[in-house]
């Protein structure tokens, strides 16, 4: 056990997060999509600090912020197609996956062995300040142990990895509230990766036609591990309404006579304010079940943000 530290998001705060990373320590920080676990992406033993941590499988490669195209160019190099999407949408809840340069400077762990890397340029005011003031490429997955949802809250890091990890840099409720969006890149071809923060149909809308959205197996994202977003309680799909005992999580109007614990995604029917509510509602409604029973889920459409929000509600309902 250590002592995390709780920084305040101030200039005070962010020299010590800086700090603390050049020392190879652990310092998680407020992105717009989740908190990330981050690390000096140069220093492998600080690299496996995040791996030991999150207790996560070694396989799964970690995503690399940086200050801006720049610095990410440095790191891989990137097809016309993806320079296009990174002037498009960086700093934003975008991720690329490209072939990592020979030259560098990244830790072999942060691939997990593969020949490419997953960059991402963070719109968070807060990480960008901490990425300029470190001045250097960090590695951070969702700062959250392996296997449970993502953290949009200083809080829930501090519940879940608190005496694991030397701080937490608190900037409060994360804005977007859902991961990047990640995408690779085959020859011509934009494939999805990961759908996340950033609509399909704005990276669309700015290539011209549409991206790939089954990747097949070559480049699969590793952490699309069936149940790699699962509370404690099982959750029931595409329900009408919760049977007895069940908690609810809602999405548009509420059916009437609901009794139980019950949440809302977004009383409006707004895919925003689902993704924004989605991690942290299925946290209190698992907690308001003690960990056990079921949680009966409203449909959500499939479309912009609904669809990295199914995708999520699909795997928390995984079987394992
Ligand atoms: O919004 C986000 O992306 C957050 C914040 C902290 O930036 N990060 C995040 O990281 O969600 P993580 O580690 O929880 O998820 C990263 C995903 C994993 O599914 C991983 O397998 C995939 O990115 N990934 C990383 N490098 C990859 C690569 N070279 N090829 C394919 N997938 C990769
Ligand atoms: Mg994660």
């Amino acid at each position: 056990m250590q002592t995390t530290e709780i920084l305040a998001p101030d200039v005070a705060g962010i020299a010590r997060a800086a700090e603390l990373l050049r020392e190879g320590r652990l310092v998680a920080f407020p992105t717009e999509t989740v908190y990330g676990l981050g690390a000096d992406a140069r220093n492998g033993r600080a690299v496996a600090g995040i791996f030991e941590a999150k207790g996560r499988p070694r396989f799964n490669p970690l995503i690399v912020h940086v200050t801006g195209l720049e610095a990410a160019v440095r790191l891989i190099d990137l097809p016309e197609m993806a320079l296009r999407l990174a002037r498009a949408f960086w700093p934003g809840p975008l991720t690329l996956v490209a072939p990592v340069r020979a030259d560098a400077d990244i830790a072999e762990l942060v691939t997990a062995g593969l020949p490419t890397l997953a960059v991402r340029v963070p719109a968070h005011p807060l990480a960008r300040a901490l990425l300029e003031e470190f001045g250097g490429p960090v590695a951070a997955p969702s700062a959250n142990p392996s296997g449970q949802i993502s953290p949009t809250t200083a809080a829930h890091v501090v519940e879940a990895l608190g005496g694991a990890i030397a701080a937490i840099l608190d900037g409060g409720a994360c804005p977007v509230g859902l991961e990047s969006t990640i995408l690779g890149f085959d020859g011509e071809r934009t494939l999805l990766l990961r759908p996340g923060g950033l609509a399909v149909e704005e990276i669309e809308q700015t290539l011209g036609h549409e991206i790939g959205r089954d990747p097949g197996d070559a480049i699969t994202s590793p952490g699309q591990l069936a149940s790699h977003y699962a509370p404690g309680a099982g959750l029931r799909l595409d329900a009408s309404r919760p049977e007895p005992g069940e908690a609810w999580l809602g999405f548009g109007l509420d059916p009437e006579g609901v009794a139980g614990p019950s949440l809302n995604l977004s009383p409006d029917g707004r895919l925003i304010e689902a993704a924004a509510n989605l991690f942290a509602h299925l946290r209190a409604l698992d907690a308001m079940l003690g960990g056990r029973g079921t949680i009966a889920v409203a449909p959500v459409p499939e479309r912009g943000l609904g669809l990295a929000i199914n995708d999520r509600l699909a795997r928390a309902a995984a079987p394992r």
